[in-house]
């Protein structure tokens, strides 16, 4: 059912709750967790204390409908710091896209309220297709990178003032491209979008020595499974690859995220009985408004994922 949230990993939830609700519409916390994760322990080597804030956009769309779960680390020395030298594309997850209604004017209101422009608004095309689409960078207070775009060629957005909808798509690191899509597909992310290997030109600034020379930069191999239902993926490839930059699980940054399932029970059996490790056993928790019900697997390249049955 296609991806339900993007965990980010905070400093300090209450800055970062109030930072996503009044600037970037993430104004519903659907649950405010605090205590122990358990099904983490093959993923962070000990079941991690956190907290952890659900929230989601009051004005999500069929196209932006996706979540963002920010996650603070309190036990250990706190939430481990965010991968060193990662510009986009490897192993890891790389950003998170916002669908919007005006890409400019979200842009320049989030850079009024303490965000980085990291791409200014642009107009673009994607192959095969030719779909159109506006699109903006910027990193949030902490770092984040959040892609703004609006799917001119798909989608015109819902009447009313430019805003931020919910998560249009994930896009992390991968090393070999056709088995993520065959790995993917089994979970649903059927139909492609869009799939390029050029250098996107605006995101070179990103690719910074020691890590990369720029007569030299990487080629990105990028590609864009839907589902269905839900947020999207955006798998990347570069050539040669990039470091590993997934980091401890919680780090700072965006750091993992979850594919929706009706019946966690169900859909974990069918992943198990096709050949995916899950992490244990599917975990439920009292969140209070309800239960979070979820399963870690392993995915190609050890990205942190998990299947989740939001009951809240
Ligand atoms: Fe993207």
């Amino acid at each position: 059912m296609g991806i339900d949230h993007v965990g980010i990993g905070v400093g300090d939830a209450d800055k970062a709750i109030d930072f996503y609700g009044r600037h970037v519409g993430f104004d519903r916390v659907l649950f405010d967790y605090l205590g122990e994760l358990p099904g983490l322990e093959e993923i962070a080597g000990r079941t991690p204390r956190a907290r952890v804030a659900m929230l989601a956009n009051g004005a999500a769309t069929p196209i932006g409908p996706g979540r963002v779960k920010l996650v603070q680390v309190l036990d250990g020395q706190g939430p481990p710091a965010a991968p060193d030298g990662q510009a986009w594309g490897e192993v890891g997850v790389c950003e998170i896209c916002l669908h919007v209604r005006g890409v400019a004017t979200v842009h320049d209101a989030l850079v009024a309220a303490g965000c980085e422009s990291l791409m200014e608004p642009t107009s673009a095309d994607v192959p095969p297709s030719g779909v159109t689409l506006d699109i903006a960078y910027v990193a949030d207070p902490w770092g984040t990178k959040l892609e703004l775009i609006e799917w001119t060629g798909l989608w015109r957005s819902l009447p009313g003032v430019p805003r931020a909808e919910g998560v249009n798509h994930v896009a992390f690191g991968v090393s070999d491209m056709a088995r993520t899509r065959a790995f993917y597909g089994r979970l649903g992310f059927t139909e492609l979008l869009f799939e390029s290997v050029d250098f996107f030109d605006p995101m070179a600034p990103w690719y910074e020595p020691p890590w990369y020379d720029a007569d030299h930069l990487p080629t990105q191999h990028m590609a864009m499974p839907l589902s269905p239902q839900g947020a999207a993926i955006e798998p990347v490839v570069l050539d040669p690859p990039g470091h590993d930059c997934r980091g401890s699980w919680g780090h700072l940054g965006p750091m993992d995220f979850g594919v929706r399932v009706a019946n966690l029970d169900v859909a974990a059996g069918l992943l198990a009985a096709d050949g995916v490790r899950l992490h244990g056993q599917p975990r439920s928790l009292d969140v209070g408004a309800g239960e979070w019900r979820y399963v870690y697997f392993e995915e190609p390249d050890g990205n942190y994922v998990q299947l989740v049955e939001a009951r809240y």
